[in-house]
């Protein structure tokens, strides 16, 4: 062969490459509303960085007439890249061949740059759309997921793991994205479940849509399994260009910083009438996020699921923080089960990468009733708590309101060793609120009263003076300052400067126990 013919041989395989399951399957796909697993590479990754590697791997089976079907690629284009100027490994997986199928080449290849990614300190992403198993393959495949499940496990903690769902994902293809650290999913095409519509069918005779089973909104609302759901691919992609901004390379790492952007001049204004003078009358903690926050910093995550706890990322004078905070806009910013948990993994993720932690605090309690109690709310909120225990970050808290009750030791308190912890003349810091106090503690004196609602208004009056401000928990040290909501930027800001280079340790252990 001429040299010439060599050139051509490498162009002509290239040209294969990049022609994937061909034209039909593509059309099938853009038919579809999804983009092909290069086009969303394109999308993903700063414009010419992406380095395929792995291109010419082909499946070695030769079951029900393989050996006959092959494409370059085996169903998954993987390497490396650059998202705003940071390496990243990423792998996509290509529906057009096998319907993006995992065999064990095709695992192969991802555990190729899974491996990389670990050794050179490296987020992954993976871009999912896969059949599953690829049934041909038998255990092979099995194999092959359980080797990529297996670094996921290894990776977590140590490299940001981010999946998103692109299309269908059935059986195995749900387990490594459940691993991740971020999961997005594409509003009605695509769809994630351990056993689909008929298996349903059959087992409980459920009749179910693969989208109400477990499409975007499903996952997005009812289980949590997904932290986003986007309109289409290409608002999913720059989705995660704009997660990437916020987070480190590793563990090793802190966050990239950015210029600092004073808050949205609006919000600012509104901080110190925000709070209304009834407790019972809710008010946005967004507003609250927004006039202290870097302007249109902050990035929410899991916004449609347990929005009685918002959290998200946020940048504060330029550097990226997490942000947790109770929304008396929703159930009054109670803790449930669902809350407890989505606050639980936000808080381990930043404790894992170096991100440290902002808690806005208006909490009336854990949700009471037997839903809670036998769906286990004591196991769960106990996730929550131990998160905030465990962390060595960073730690601020600011109690705007409501911090009552065991949610008040719970929300990053001092006493588990919160950095900087303030209040707003508006906060109540207490067991409880004043009217469920009054008619525990003083119910005998209201009953023999001779006008017993005359009495529990002087009572209620009362313990408000007594106990319904901050400054019994400053006159113990239990917080560092009461300020006015107007100060917190620069006061918190000051707080992130004096701690940057916290030292923090747990004991010596081969892992922790978290309430699962
Ligand atoms: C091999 C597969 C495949 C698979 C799809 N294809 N799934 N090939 N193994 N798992 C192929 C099809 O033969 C077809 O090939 C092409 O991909 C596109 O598939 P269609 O069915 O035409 O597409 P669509 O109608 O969009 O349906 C997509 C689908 C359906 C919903 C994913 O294909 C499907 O139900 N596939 C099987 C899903 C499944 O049960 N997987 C195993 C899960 S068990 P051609 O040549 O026509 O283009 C599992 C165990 C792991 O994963 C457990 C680890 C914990």
């Amino acid at each position: 062969m001429s040299d010439s013919k060599k050139v051509e041989r490498l162009a002509e395989l290239r040209k294969q490459i990049k022609e994937g399951g061909g034209k039909a399957r593509i059309d099938k796909q853009h038919e579809k509303g999804k983009l092909t697993a290069r086009e969303r590479i394109d999308i993903l990754l700063d414009n010419g960085s992406f380095q395929e590697i792995d291109a010419f791997v082909k499946h070695r089976s030769s079951a029900f007439g393989l050996e006959d079907q092959q494409f370059l690629g085996d169903g998954v284009v993987t390497g490396y890249g650059k998202i705003h100027g940071r390496p990243v490994y990423v792998f996509s997986q290509d529906f057009t061949i096998f319907g993006g199928s995992l065999s064990e080449t095709h695992a192969e290849k991802i555990c190729k740059i899974m491996d990389l990614a670990l050794k050179n300190g490296i987020p992954v992403i993976g871009l999912n759309d896969s059949g599953g198993a690829r049934i041909q393959e038998g255990v092979s495949s099995l194999g092959g997921y359980a080797e990529v499940f297996w670094r996921n496990s290894m990776a977590s903690g140590v490299i940001p793991q981010i999946s998103a769902v692109m299309g269908p994902c059935a059986g195995g293809a749900v387990y490594s994205p459940a691993l991740t650290d971020f999961v997005y999913m594409v509003k009605d095409t695509s769809y994630m479940f351990v056993t689909g519509p008929n298996v349903v069918k059959t087992v409980t005779h459920e009749e179910v849509t693969s989208e109400d089973l477990g499409g975007a909104s499903a996952h997005g609302t009812k289980s949590g399994v997904a932290h986003f759901a986007e309109d289409n691919d290409a608002v999913c992609l720059n989705s995660i260009r704009t997660l990437m901004e916020y987070l480190p390379q590793n563990c090793e790492e802190k966050a990239p910083a950015k210029p600092s952007q004073k808050p949205d001049a609006a919000k600012a204004e509104k901080l110190d009438d925000l709070v209304p003078d009834n407790p019972n009358k809710p008010y946005d903690i967004k507003d609250v996020i927004g006039g202290v926050m870097d302007k249109d910093s902050f990035y929410e995550v899991h916004e449609h699921y347990a929005d009685n706890i918002v959290v998200g990322f946020a940048r504060l004078d330029g550097r990226s923080v997490g942000i947790v905070a109770n929304q008396p806009l929703s159930l009054a910013g109670v803790l449930d089960i669902d809350a407890s948990v989505k606050g639980a993994r936000f808080v381990r993720f930043c404790d894992a990468f170096n991100i440290p932690l902002v808690v806005f605090e208006d909490v009336p309690g854990f949700l009471p009733g037997t839903d809670q109690e036998w769906g286990g709310i004591i196991k769960h909120g106990a996730k929550l708590l131990y998160a905030f225990c465990e962390a060595t970050v960073p730690k601020m808290t600011v109690i705007t309101r409501k911090a009552y009750g065991g949610a008040y030791d719970v929300m990053n308190s001092k006493h588990i060793r919160a950095d900087y912890n303030v209040a707003w003349p508006t906060s109540e810091i207490a067991v409880m609120g004043t009217k469920g106090a009054v008619e525990i503690i003083f119910r005998k004196e209201i009953a023999a009263a001779d006008n017993p609602e005359a009495k529990q208004k002087e009572l209620e009056d009362q313990y408000s003076e007594e106990f319904a401000h901050p400054y019994k928990a400053a006159a113990r040290g239990f917080i560092d300052d009461v300020i006015l909501p107007g100060e917190t930027r620069g006061k918190l800001i000051s707080a992130f400067e004096v701690c940057q280079n916290k030292v923090d340790t747990v004991p010596k252990k081969k892992h922790d126990n978290l309430p699962l």
